[in-house]
C-alpha cells in the first residue's frame, strides 16, 4: 500500500529484506513528507527495525529502492546518507561529559571549535541539559540519558532523525511526559522523524501519520485519527485502542445479526447473505434504559479514574462487551457487577469485516 505525497523527503519504493527463509519486509512502500513526525508501529518482529536500518543504510535491501529528494540512496554507505539513527540502547561514551557527547560528532566533522562551542550549547539548551553540562552518563537518569542522545542525534542537523523505540527503556510516567517532550523538539528543530514503535498509544500522541506493520507489510498507513476511526482490517482495528469484536452474518436485509439481535450498521460494500465481524469500541456503546435496547449484565467493573470500563454479557458475543461508562455520567449507577443493562451502539462508529 502506497500513500502517496507531493515532494517527498524520503521515498521507500517496493523495499524487500530476507534473512535466510524470513521474509522481514516484504515489498513495502512509504512517502514520508518533509517535517513529518512519522511512527511505525507493529507487533515484535514485523520488520520495524529492519526498515528502519535499510533506510540508515545498515543492511542492504534485496529489492526495491530508497529515495533522499532526488538522490537514490539504497546502496549509499551509511555515513554517505544525511540521516541519523538512534539506536534504542543510548550508547553514550561513559568516559565524556554530557558536553563532550555532544561535540564529538562536530569534532568528527572537523568543524571550527567557536561553531561546536555554539551548537553544543544551543542544543544543550534546547534540550534543557545545561545543567547537566559537565556530567558523566553514569551521573544520570534514564530519562536524561535519553535527552543526551537525542541531542546527540539532533545536534548534526540530519534531514531525516531515525529513532528505534527511543523511549523502550523509560517508566510510564517519564514515557509520556518524553513523548510530549519529543515532538515539541521536532517541531522546533523542524526535521522529519521516523520513529518505530510498538507502543500504539504513543505513536497516536506523538505521529502526524502512522503506518501500521504486520509480518513484514504495512496494513494501513494514515493520520491517528483515520487508523483509530476508519481501521482498515479487523488486525488494525484490533492492534490499536480497545475493541470489541462480534462474529455474526450481514442478512439479505443488509442487517447485521449475532445472538438473535440485528443491528443496522454501515455496509461499505461488504456482501450481504455472509458471514462478518463488527468491531465497535468501548467508548462507542452507551447504556440505555431498561428494556430500550441490548439486554445484558454487568460482570466486572474496572476503575480508571475519569471514566469506567464495564465489561457486560449479552447475547452477542461469548465473550463480555467492553463499555466505557464517564465517571461523573447517568451510566455510574449501573457500574456495579450484577447490574442489568440495556445498550445502543452507534451506528456509525461500527465498522464491519468480512475477511
Ligand atoms: N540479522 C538478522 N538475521 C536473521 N533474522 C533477522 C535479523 N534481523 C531481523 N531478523 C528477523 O526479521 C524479522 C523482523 O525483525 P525486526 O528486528 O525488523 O522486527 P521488529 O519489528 O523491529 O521487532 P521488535 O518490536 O521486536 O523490535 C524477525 O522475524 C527477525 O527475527
Ligand atoms: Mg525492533
Amino acid at each position: 500500500m502506497n500513500d502517496s505525497v507531493s515532494n517527498p523527503v524520503l521515498s521507500v519504493d517496493t523495499v524487500v529484506k530476507r534473512f535466510g527463509k524470513t521474509v522481514a519486509v516484504n515489498g513495502i512502500s512509504l512517502d514520508i513528507r518533509e517535517n513529518e513526525f512519522f511512527a511505525l508501529l507493529g507487533p515484535s518482529g514485523c520488520g520495524k527495525t529492519t526498515l528502519l536500518r535499510m533506510i540508515a543504510g545498515f543492511e542492504v535491501p534485496d529489492g526495491g529502492s530508497i529515495r533522499l529528494g532526488d538522490r537514490d540512496i539504497t546502496h549509499d554507505a551509511p555515513e554517505k546518507r544525511p540521516l541519523n539513527l538512534m539506536f534504542q540502547s543510548y550508547a553514550l561514551f561513559p568516559h565524556m561529559t554530557v558536553w563532550q557527547n555532544l561535540a564529538y560528532g562536530l569534532e568528527m566533522e572537523s568543524l571550527p571549535r567557536g561553531e561546536i562551542a555554539t551548537r553544543v550549547d544551543d542544543m544543550l539548551k534546547t534540550t534543557d541539559l545545561s545543567a547537566l553540562a559537565s556530567r558523566k552518563p553514569t551521573e544520570l537518569s534514564g530519562g536524561q540519558k535519553q535527552r543526551v542522545a537525542l541531542a546527540r542525534a539532533l545536534i548534526k542537523r540530519p534531514k531525516v532523525l531515525l529513532l528505534d523505540e527511543p523511549l523502550g527503556a523509560l517508566d510510564k510516567k517519564l514515557r509520556e511526559k518524553m513523548q510530549l517532550e519529543l515532538k515539541r523538539l521536532q517541531h522546533e528543530v523542524g526535521i522529519t522523524f521516523i520513529i518505530v514503535t510498538h507502543d500504539q498509544e504513543e505513536a497516536l500522541v506523538m505521529a502526524d501519520r502512522v503506518a501500521v506493520l504486520k509480518d513484514g507489510s504495512i496494513l494501513q498507513c494514515g493520520t491517528p485519527q483515520e487508523v483509530y476511526e476508519r481501521p482498515a482490517n479487523r488486525f488494525v482495528a484490533g492492534f490499536i485502542g480497545a475493541m470489541n469484536f462480534i462474529d455474526g452474518e450481514i442478512g439479505p436485509d443488509a442487517l447485521f445479526r449475532a445472538g438473535g439481535e440485528a443491528l443496522a450498521c454501515d455496509l461499505d460494500g461488504l456482501q450481504r447473505n455472509a458471514r462478518a465481524v463488527l468491531a465497535i469500541r468501548p467508548e462507542n456503546i452507551t447504556l440505555k434504559p431498561a428494556g430500550s435496547g441490548i439486554a445484558g449484565t454487568v460482570v466486572d467493573v474496572a476503575y480508571h479514574g475519569l471514566d469506567r470500563q464495564l465489561y457486560v454479557k449479552t447475547a452477542l458475543s461469548p465473550a463480555p462487551l467492553q463499555v466505557r461508562v464517564a465517571a461523573t455520567g447517568p451510566g455510574v449507577a449501573a457500574a456495579q457487577t450484577g447490574a442489568t443493562v440495556s445498550l445502543a451502539f452507534d451506528a456509525a462508529a461500527c465498522r464491519l469485516f468480512q475477511e
